[in-house]
């Protein structure tokens, strides 16, 4: 693999997904890392990121200065480009000049790292101090007004350096330097994608499972679909999916998972229809983290009991099932430590959440990959497309949507709203734009309106469209007005019971993306 070495941050994240952008596996490791445990993992590369302290910093994050001697390319960025003109000889100087945002960049000498850009370019610059002079043996390959030293190279030891951030967009060349980095000064093919890793986790899972029983939770999300789907082509009829009915979820979801994912699968589900269940417990409740809880008690009631039932059936066939299958991601892994001896920032319920007399050995076939790459397998393996590319759903689903008491009634009204919202994003080609579109109903407020000659006492709609990289902060996505004003039309027309859509322009901070 390429080693992404993360100086703090979450710079490392997009780094990695870069790097697999250019078809190379990458992982992520923590900076104190030493040389001899990156030697041990036989890395192809080494690239470290950037972070948000100054070199000067007292405590600011060193690294193990043999790892420049492993003989392994190394590519500096931003405070990693610093740290390593420090480790080699060379300097670097608080001019107390800061640059921030897009800067223009001078290329004097193109070298290998940066073939084929033109000389004149703008990157992303997001720095204090500056390299004000190379190390030995280092050429130097660009400048900006603010820094005489913005890019290194050695090629004879293969080791090179930015001062900007290459892995932003706002780099216009930023992809090729990387790709400059990989392929050509350190000769790594471009030979990982989407076919690879299924082939790869095929044979993991078979290893992992052989010819034991394997349980699933479906939640009707993209993340445990493609899990299941990847253990289902490894070991077929080892396993059985779960998929709770809680009467939360969206127009045609149900259906999507129990027909269409099945038709393209051809896993075993169980489906548990509980949607009286949840209907019962939520009667009366109109607190938002009450709700939250009765629908997480009630999901792991159901799900317990139906896994039960299973674990009976099997044993009396003298094949106990041994395997849950979860749909653990990449970033929760290296946010939850990773095993690598990170600090533990947040401990995510996937990974670090899990009771301690847990009686299965879990497999997480996802655990390497980030979303974009999971539903690109999703999409090689056949999925239905509106899994593939369903926006994040909350747990609690539409119990959290509707501001009140939950009822049938209105939980009906919610989803034809919220399928109307849907449709028209989708009519109106804005899916890739939009993180996702909470539709809320207000339940508990109501407003006077005029329909034909009759006046009327309904329910507000609320319209919470975001952009998002990570749903950690968020800003409310500027929809056209035609296609707002199209979405209100058809949901007060439509819709009986609302006569009001309002939009939310609010961003993440101060208001979350949900309402509860
Ligand atoms: P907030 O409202 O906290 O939402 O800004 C951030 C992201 O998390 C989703 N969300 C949840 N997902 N269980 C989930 O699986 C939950 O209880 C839950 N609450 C919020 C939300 O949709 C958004 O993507």
């Amino acid at each position: 693999p390429v080693l992404v070495v993360d100086f703090g941050a979450q710079y490392a994240q997009l780094i990695a997904r870069r790097v697999r952008e250019a078809n190379v596996y990458s992982e992520i490791v923590p900076h104190t890392v030493t040389a001899s445990e990156i030697a041990a993992k036989h890395p192809s590369g080494i690239v470290l990121s950037g972070g948000p302290s100054s070199v000067y910093e007292e405590g600011a994050p060193r690294l193990d200065e043999a790892i420049f001697d492993l003989g392994v390319p190394v590519l500096g960025i931003c405070y990693g480009f610093q740290v390593m003109a420090t480790a080699l000889g060379g300097e670097v100087a608080k001019t107390g000049q800061r640059e921030y945002g897009s800067t223009a960049v001078r290329i004097s000498d193109s070298g290998v790292l940066l073939d084929g850009q033109p000389a004149e370019q703008t990157a992303w610059m997001s720095h204090g101090d500056s390299v004000s002079r190379a190390p030995e043996g280092f050429e130097v390959l660009a400048s900006t007004d603010g820094t005489p030293v913005a890019a290194f190279a050695n090629d004879e030891r293969r080791l090179y350096g930015v001062q900007w951030h290459p892995e932003v967009k706002h780099s216009t060349y930023g992809q090729a330097v990387l790709e400059n980095f990989l392929h050509r000064a350190a000769g790594i093919p471009a030979d990982w994608n989407s076919g690879n890793v299924i082939a790869d986790q095929v044979a993991a899972i078979q290893a992992q499972v052989g010819s034991g029983r394997v349980i699933c939770a479906l939640s009707g999300g993209v993340d445990s679909a493609v899990a299941a789907a990847l253990v289902h082509k490894a070991v077929g009829d080892q396993l059985v999916c779960v998929f709770v009915d809680h009467g939360l979820l969206r127009k045609d979801e149900a259906r999507q998972v129990e027909e269409d994912y099945v038709a393209a699968t051809g896993v075993r589900l169980v489906t548990v229809n509980a949607q009286e269940q949840f209907l019962n417990a939520l009667a009366g409740v109109s607190d938002p983290e009450t709700k939250r809880k009765i629908i997480g008690r009630e999901f792991i009631r159901v799900f317990e009991k139906a896994q039960a039932d299973l674990i009976a059936e099997a044993a009396s066939e003298g094949d106990p099932i041994r395997f849950l299958v979860q749909g653990t991601l990449y970033p929760d892994v290296v946010e939850s430590g990773g095993g690598t001896g990170t600090a533990n920032i947040k401990s995510h319920h996937n990974v670090g959440g899990l009771p301690e007399d847990l009686q299965f050995e879990l497999v997480e076939p996802l655990r390497t990959l980030f979303k974009d790459e999971v539903r690109a397998i999703g999409r090689e393996l056949g999925l239905p497309e509106a899994i593939v590319s369903r926006q994040p759903f909350p747990g609690p689903g539409l119990g959290i949507r509707i501001v009140g008491e939950v009822t049938q009634e209105r939980l009906d009204l919610l989803r034809d709203a919220d399928a109307i919202v849907r449709a028209e994003l989708t009519a109106a080609g804005l899916d890739q734009e939009i993180w996702q579109c909470p539709v809320v109903l207000l339940a508990d407020v109501r407003s006077v309106g005029v329909q034909g000659d009759g006046r009327t006492y309904g329910h507000p709609i609320v319209l919470r469209p975001v952009s998002s990289e990570d749903a950690m902060t968020a800003d409310w996505t500027r929809l056209p007005y035609d296609l707002l004003a199209k979405i209100s039309n058809r949901i007060t027309n439509e819709v009986d019971g609302v006569n009001r859509v309002v939009l939310d322009v609010t961003s993440k901070p101060p208001g979350t993306i949900e309402w509860e």
